[in-house]
């Protein structure tokens, strides 16, 4: 995605999210929404809703409370498949991405993987699109292969061409990464993977919150995204996936709503994609889901991309003035800047930013191999949302020279 051509500033959205106050009633700078985001009113409404005057089960009760909440955790799936440009058919809720990615490990992975086959990852992928490969390349023999990154840190798609082989059944990328906010060509690394006859899953973690998404214009076979990233709830998420791969996937977990018939002596599944959601759902959390999709959308995802991608400029202007800080990622990032300054640690300013009300993330951000290949432990990071602004950077930048001046650098 190309960076917008002026800064589009939204209207400042911080009223409709009570947590962007700290406790004492003070502007809280939440610069930490790649890890997860605030949620908006309306989101937390529709839960409370759902959760109270409107709660039943779903898909089991013949009275009409529970018919009707049916029909909003099914009207939740059809708008969840609607914001990703998919069929209502092709959406599996999960508990979030981890999960989604497990499910496609799980079951596709144990049916389509064999001894000699190679899997593709990039060198900045999360740990949830590392480890769910490492356990199943284990049991079926299958070899995980790493794809290099280009200079400013997105996933090399040249190098991934030439590493592609018929042997790759599957090549799996984040579509925007949590540590650099660099965006994937979804288009392309598409092609790369059909061309050979592999399968292309995109982790949508970073993507779905902060820019358009459309995944047959992506090219893709799975994508997963996690609600809470997305202003939502926690404990929901979706696997999307073409319609044909999850009718011949096998189910993962067994229990009710799974099947179609069950005896001692043989139990038959349930159509996609039921078939994988064993047990009562997420039933409220799909709706505050919902929900949330219908705020962000309501904004406009161009928008949004537009309005964070100029704080992203000015931030990275700002950081790339300072002599002793290091700069990670692209320019264009999605949302995300990783920094890291000469002699503090990124837990340290952290801390003492934390006092000034501004709080970014410091660590590994769940990708090790990326710090590896970075030479750092650790990085801090500033991702921003729909209701982040200026005055978020101008504290952040002040409370950096803060830290300098603790530290006696200032
Ligand atoms: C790129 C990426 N992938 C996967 C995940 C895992 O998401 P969750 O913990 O919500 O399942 C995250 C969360 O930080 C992420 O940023």
């Amino acid at each position: 995605m190309n960076a917008p051509a002026a800064f589009a500033p939204l209207a400042d959205l911080s009223a409709d999210f009570p947590g962007m106050v700290t406790h004492d009633g003070k502007p809280w700078h939440y610069l930490d929404t790649a890890a997860t985001a605030q949620k908006p009113r309306a989101v937390i409404d529709a839960m409370a809703r759902a959760l109270g005057e409107d709660y039943a089960t779903v898909h089991r009760g013949v009275y009409s409370r529970s018919a009707e909440m049916t029909l909003a955790y099914e009207a939740a799936r059809r708008r969840v498949a609607r914001f990703l440009g998919g069929l209502e058919e092709e959406v599996v809720f999960t508990r979030g991405a981890t999960e989604a990615i497990n499910l496609v490990a799980q079951t596709w992975g144990r049916a389509n993987l064999r001894p000699g086959d190679r899997i593709l990852l990039s060198q900045l992928e999360h740990h949830s699109n590392i480890v769910p490969w490492q356990m199943i390349a284990a049991e079926t023999g299958a070899a995980i292969d790493v794809c290099p990154l280009t200079d400013d840190q997105r996933i090399d798609l040249d190098a991934a061409e030439a590493m592609l082989s018929e042997a790759h059944k599957l090549v799996a990328f984040a579509h925007v990464s949590n540590v650099t906010g660099s965006v994937l060509d979804g288009a392309r690394a598409g092609q790369l993977a059909h061309r050979i006859g592999a399968k292309l899953l995109l982790d949508g973690c970073q993507s779905a919150p902060h820019m358009g998404v459309n995944v047959s214009e992506l090219a893709c076979d799975f994508y997963v995204f996690s609600a809470h990233k997305l202003y939502g709830p926690t404990g929901i998420g979706a696997l999307w996936a073409k319609a044909e791969l999850l009718e011949a996937m096998p189910p993962w977990q067994g229990g009710g709503a799974m099947i179609d018939r069950v005896t001692f002596a043989r139990t038959t599944y349930a159509p996609p994609p039921q078939r994988f959601e064993a047990g009562t759902p997420a039933i409220t959390e799909a709706i505050a889901l919902a929900a949330a999709v219908e705020y962000v959308d309501a904004i406009g995802r161009e928008r949004i991309h537009a309005h964070e991608a100029a704080l992203v400029a000015r931030l990275r202007r700002e950081l790339g003035m300072m002599n002793d800080v290091r700069l990670f990622g692209p320019e264009d990032s999605a949302g995300i800047v990783s920094f890291a300054l000469d002699d503090i640690h990124p837990h340290d300013l952290g801390t003492i930013l934390d006092e000034a009300n501004v709080a970014i993330r410091a660590g590994h951000h769940c990708a090790q191999p990326l710090m590896d290949y970075l030479g750092v432990t650790a990085t801090a990071r500033a991702s921003f949302g729909l209701y982040s602004s200026e005055a978020d950077i101008d504290a952040l930048i002040a409370g950096i020279a803060r830290t300098r001046r603790i530290f006696g650098k200032g």
